[in-house]
């Protein structure tokens, strides 16, 4: 066998994106946000729902078809896959894969029957069937020809942590992993993490232009970077930039205040920044208070809203290029 090396072209045209995050915090409207800038004029969305019919309730904003899943065995989203791809849709959308991890005829439910029906009662061989099963799932994710998007619940740990102020002992959340078999992130192009505040952090991209961003309320913007990034030989990607703010009067108003106006005006924030702040935080003591930098965190989602929050107001991420305004 001879060994050629060949020159690497992106040939990739399809996206796989992660979208994890806890409850309510954002996954499946995201998700539907997202494939909806991402699907052709014309082509069709289709979605494999586990969490018996939560995405239909967006039926009204978004278009799409969908599939109720019931049993969660990992044979199953192969078989979804599938029918979605003889059925020519140009989006699935996974909503949620950790099903297929720790739900109903999923993976761990697997290897537990396989275990218990075994004269050893270990668990350790039931993996030898079970793990070819959750490979096949991956592999039709991966070659799927349609885009995928899949979402991950994601898990909350505690540790008891000491505040330095008070000297109390108090649980903490931390960790916050992702519902599915260890490493599973590392399968897709991009994996962005939703919190509380339906915000994106992304956490992990093979799409230079969204390294590290935070995305306030993703979705059409943020599937255009990453068609064009999708798209091979053409220009650069955009850098991302914040949606452009819905104006609302009040908020228009409370540019004026005089303190906030200061406090901005210290760190910079263009005007766009400035609305779209005003917006998210609608008490301006509270505000005041995040961008003095005297809030108590009370856990590590907010501790990190705040670091990559204070970053963008420096201007760090996503200021249009010059020419390149975001139309208001
Ligand atoms: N990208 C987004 N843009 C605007 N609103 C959002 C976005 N993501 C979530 N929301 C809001 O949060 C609510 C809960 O989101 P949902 O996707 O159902 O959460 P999850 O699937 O994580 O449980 C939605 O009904 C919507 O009002
Ligand atoms: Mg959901």
């Amino acid at each position: 066998m001879s060994f050629t090396f060949s020159k690497a072209t992106k040939k990739q045209s399809r996206l796989r994106f992660d979208i994890e995050g806890p409850p309510g915090s954002g996954k499946t409207y995201s998700g539907l946000a997202i494939a909806t800038g991402l699907c052709p004029p014309g082509g069709k969305i289709a979605v494999i729902d586990t969490e018996r019919g939560s995405a239909s309730k967006y039926a009204g904003q978004f278009t799409f078809d969908v599939l109720e899943l019931d049993n969660f065995a990992p044979a199953k989203y192969v078989e979804a896959i599938a029918a979605a791809e003889a059925a020519g849709y140009d989006v699935i959308l996974i909503d949620s894969l950790s099903h297929a991890w720790n739900a109903k005829g999923g993976a761990l439910e697997m290897a537990d029957k396989i275990a218990k029906r075994s004269s050893s009662g270990n668990s350790f061989n039931a993996w030898k069937d079970v793990t070819p099963e959750q490979n096949k799932m991956v592999d039709a994710i991966l070659q799927s020809r349609a885009h995928v998007i899949v979402t991950m619940r994601v898990k909350t740990d505690y540790v008891l942590e000491k505040d330095e102020r008070t000297g109390k002992t108090a649980p903490k959340k931390v960790g916050l992993a992702a519902v599915q078999r260890e490493g599973m992130d590392y399968e897709f192009d991009v994996v962005g993490r939703m919190d509380h505040t339906h915000s994106m952090t992304i956490t992990k991209t093979r799409c230079s232009a969204i390294t590290d961003a935070f995305i306030e309320q993703p979705g059409e913007q943020l599937a255009k970077v990453l068609r064009d990034w999708l798209t091979d030989g053409v220009a650069e990607p955009e850098p991302m930039r914040m949606p452009a703010p819905v104006k609302v009067d009040a908020v228009q108003a409370r540019l004026e205040h005089p303190r906030l106006k200061m406090l901005f005006d210290q760190l910079g924030a263009p005007p766009a920044k400035r609305l779209a702040t005003l917006e998210r935080y609608p008490d301006n003591d509270k505000l005041i208070q995040i961008l003095e930098g005297k809030v108590k965190e009370e856990d590590l989602a907010k501790e990190k809203i705040k670091g990559v929050f204070a970053k963008q107001l420096a201007g760090v991420h996503d200021e249009p290029a010059p020419g390149q305004e975001a139309p208001q």
